[in-house]
């Protein structure tokens, strides 16, 4: 420091607040729960309106896009759509490359959006992410509202705080800190989900689980089989409870934009996230994160932090609900003999900033930051998972 230089502290706070509603039929006429959501600032004020809805979900409802038109003109004294819903290629494919991102940042701009305005992103993880990186830097910020379709993304993707998009050869390597204006679970969505990505979900639920709360496990564990077999009631607990763990973990947790390096919401996030890439995205992230979850606990188990019976009662709740805990993509060698996987650490290392912080579980319900993971650990692992019957 010289005479010369000063040196002022700006400081500030700004309040996130965001409603997680849970509905059958959300665009049903008599649902009144969209309108007063949009309505929840009491502004007195028409907002214009754009749907972006996921063309899987699309598909599978195929009345949808006209049931939003009605809902719009039923309640069009709180908001007018500005254009015919636009349907968009759903999955990870949304997450590839700008050019639907632009595409929706032209629709928004034609249609003259501004910061009160309203995007209704319908569909799964990938979609929300797509639309809502789209709309988080259309006049900085958007007001976006995700109505979350599967599984996955009523319990995790859909009711955080984070877009991504994957570029650079790395899952979610660009994306923005954007919360949602608001967020609506409606199941009769899920009812049409293909069995990948009805179970895939149940992965996350999992992860939260064994590193914040044993009963939940438990209750994970005893009704994998009816997840499995698509009993709605116990999808409808398993994903009310994993979310309200996730938000409870924003809120209270000291980092919701994730300024320091541990992210125990990552927990088997590390190797999840190479073995998507290594497959070209054709692996599931659900069932890339319950390999991820299992190898990690293996870690765990060696460390002494789980016991053998503990990792195998989650081997057995992963195995029971028909979700994956070993895939050939962990025994794929690098260029240089080595592990492919495990060049996965690597990048996670750098997206925390530098510091490798790997959350893993101490004994189930709790957890610990660990800042090495032994590649000889994993070796074992991969080999101890791959022994291991699917069923
Ligand atoms: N932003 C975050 O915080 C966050 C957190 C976790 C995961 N994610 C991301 O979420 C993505 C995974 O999302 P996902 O698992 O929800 O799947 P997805 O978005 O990849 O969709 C999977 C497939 O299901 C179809 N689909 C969606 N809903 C449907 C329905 N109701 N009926 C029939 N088909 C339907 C889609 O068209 C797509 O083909 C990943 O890219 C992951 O990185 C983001
Ligand atoms: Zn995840």
């Amino acid at each position: 420091m010289t005479e010369q230089d000063a040196i002022y502290s700006q400081g500030f706070n700004v309040r996130f607040e965001y409603p997680l509603c849970y509905t059958h039929g959300v665009f049903s006429p008599d649902s009144d729960l969209l309108a007063s959501v949009m309505d929840r600032k009491k502004e007195n004020r028409k907002h214009k309106a754009m749907a972006c809805v996921d063309g899987g979900v699309a598909e599978a409802h195929p009345s949808l896009c006209a049931d939003i038109q009605r809902y719009a003109r039923q309640y069009g004294h709180i908001f007018e759509l500005v254009a015919p819903p636009e349907v968009l290629p759903g999955g990870e494919d949304a997450k590839l490359g700008w050019d639907e991102v632009r595409r929706i940042m032209a629709a928004l701009g034609d249609t003259h959006m501004c910061r009160q305005s309203f995007v209704l992103a319908v569909g799964g993880g990938g979609i929300l992410d797509m639309v809502g990186f789209a709309a988080s830097l259309v006049h900085r910020g958007l007001r976006t509202i995700r109505i979350p379709t599967t599984v996955l993304a009523q319990n995790d993707a859909g009711v955080g705080v984070k877009t991504g998009m994957n570029e650079h050869d790395a899952k979610n390597f660009i994306g923005s800190f954007a919360p949602p204006f608001a967020v609506i679970n409606d199941s009769t969505f899920l009812t049409t989900l293909d069995q990948k990505h009805w179970i895939g979900g149940v992965a996350e639920a999992v992860k939260v689980a064994l590193i914040k709360d044993a009963d939940f496990f438990e209750f994970l564990h005893d009704s994998a089989v009816a997840l499995r077999d698509r009993d709605m009631d116990c999808m409808e607990t398993c994903i009310r409870r994993c979310a309200a763990i996730h938000l409870d973990h924003i809120r209270s947790a000291g980092d919701p934009f994730e300024f320091g390096t541990a992210r125990p919401l990552d927990f088997g996030h590390w190797c999840a996230h190479e073995l998507e890439v290594m497959s070209g995205y054709r692996f599931g992230h659900g069932q890339a994160v319950s390999v991820g979850i299992a190898l990690d606990s293996y870690h765990a188990m060696r460390l002494g932090l789980l016991s053998e019976r503990e990792l195998k009662r989650i081997v057995e709740c992963f195995t029971k609900a028909g979700l994956p805990v070993w895939t050939e993509l962990l025994s794929q060698q690098s260029g240089d003999g080595g592990l492919q996987v495990l060049e996965g650490l690597e990048k996670f290392r750098e997206h925390l900033g530098g510091t490798l912080t790997v959350t893993l579980p101490k004994s189930i319900g709790h957890s610990c930051e660990v800042n090495a993971i032994d590649a000889a650990i994993v070796r074992d692992g991969i080999e101890f998972l791959g022994s291991i019957p699917s069923r």
